[in-house]
């Protein structure tokens, strides 16, 4: 099969992202990959404010596809398909993105490819590894924290995921209860490198209940009431703020791997030839918690990979992949293509 040139926009959240890969199902590679965020809009706010989010996706993403296609050094003309994020994620943003692609695959003539946000999130590991199917695949972000046995372009199962809210959230909302700067997860992991993980313990939630469903909306409100403990005139010291962190991330860490070995087990009873896992996300950004999982991998005989965190995290290259991979197999959508904020794998 010869190479296809995918053209992937991405818009869900926080990131505008536009990106041109190239080449065949399980054989491709990132020609450019440009990610314009827009943290500093929302850090004064201590979250993403989907209106200004949805404006800045709308200001910047014609911006971003000149970019993308002037450093990969490709033409409109060449592109084969244009590849897009129809879902699920912030209306406004995603919208910017389907009208942004429709109006190129319309002035152009060319394919519009609609695209899951979370198959593209579950692919990468194709991208950037070759790997090939099936994988076990932990997807732990912001906004996401699920297990996938993933099969194929279209093929998912889910094997659990968290219930209330995801890591990445429960990070960010324990920097916000510690004055710490956003986005949370760098930040506190950052500061758990100096305190004490044990002298607090935490919950780990849901562990002594059966299956891979994850819950972490009481870890943090644990937090709150472990730091009012300990805060004197309203303020912490720097080695109080630490021992949260750390005790908070070592909870996450443990209830991640715990429910990572219960999910791989299912995954191998059913896949013993290929047992392999791969995560993304930001939160995979996160060194204790890859260290957890590569060892729970290790343990159960499997292989382990996180792709490099510029594609762990919000990208086009992960879109116009999965793009890529849908097109290959002749599916395409046309202009009644609609931006989704629910859409489930
Ligand atoms: O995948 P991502 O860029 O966006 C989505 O949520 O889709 O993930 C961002 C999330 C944020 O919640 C951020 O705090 C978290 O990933 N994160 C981390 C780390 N780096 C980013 N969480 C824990 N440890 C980190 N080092
Ligand atoms: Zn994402």
């Amino acid at each position: 099969m010869s190479d296809l040139t995918i053209l992937g926009i991405e818009s869900s959240c926080d990131d505008t992202g536009a990106a041109i890969v190239r080449g065949t199902a399980g054989n491709a590679r990132v020609l450019s990959n440009v990610v314009m965020g827009q943290a500093e809009l929302h850090a004064a706010f201590g979250g993403v404010v989907p209106e200004i989010a949805a404006r800045a996706h709308a200001e910047k993403v014609d911006l971003a596809v000149k970019q993308a296609l002037s450093e990969a050094m490709v033409s409109l003309s060449e592109v084969d398909a244009i590849a897009v994020t129809a879902g699920p994620g912030l209306i406004g943003g995603v919208l910017s993105g389907v009208m942004c692609a429709k109006g190129i695959a319309a002035a152009l003539g060319k394919p519009l490819v609609g695209v899951n946000h979370l198959a593209g999130h579950a692919l990468t590991p194709r991208l950037t590894d070759g790997l090939t199917y099936p994988y076990l695949m932990l997807l732990v972000s912001g906004g996401h924290c699920q297990f996938l046995i993933v099969r194929g372009p279209d093929e998912f199962t889910r094997v659990g995921g968290t219930i209330d809210d995801a890591p990445g959230e429960a990070f960010d909302k324990v920097a916000r209860l510690l004055a710490l700067p956003q986005p949370g997860g760098p930040s506190v992991e950052a500061r758990a490198r100096d305190g004490d993980p044990k002298r607090f313990r935490f919950p780990r939630p849901l562990l002594d209940r059966e299956g891979c469903d994850m819950s972490y909306s009481g870890l943090k409100t644990a937090v709150l009431r472990a730091r009012d403990e300990v805060m004197t005139d309203n303020t912490l010291t720097a080695q109080d703020q630490a021992d949260l962190c750390a005790g908070f991330q070592e909870a996450v860490t443990a209830v991640l791997a715990e429910k990572t070995r219960r999910a791989l087990r299912i995954y191998m009873e059913l896949n013993p030839s290929q047992p392999m896992i791969a995560v993304a996300g930001g939160v995979a950004a996160n060194q204790a918690i890859r260290a957890a999982l590569t060892t729970v991998a290790e343990e159960a005989g499997a292989g382990f990979t996180a792709p490099p965190l510029k594609l762990c995290t919000d990208n086009g290259a992960m879109i116009a992949y999965a793009g890529l991979e849908r097109f290959a197999l002749g599916e395409t959508d046309d202009m009644t293509l609609q931006a989704r904020p629910r859409w489930p794998l």
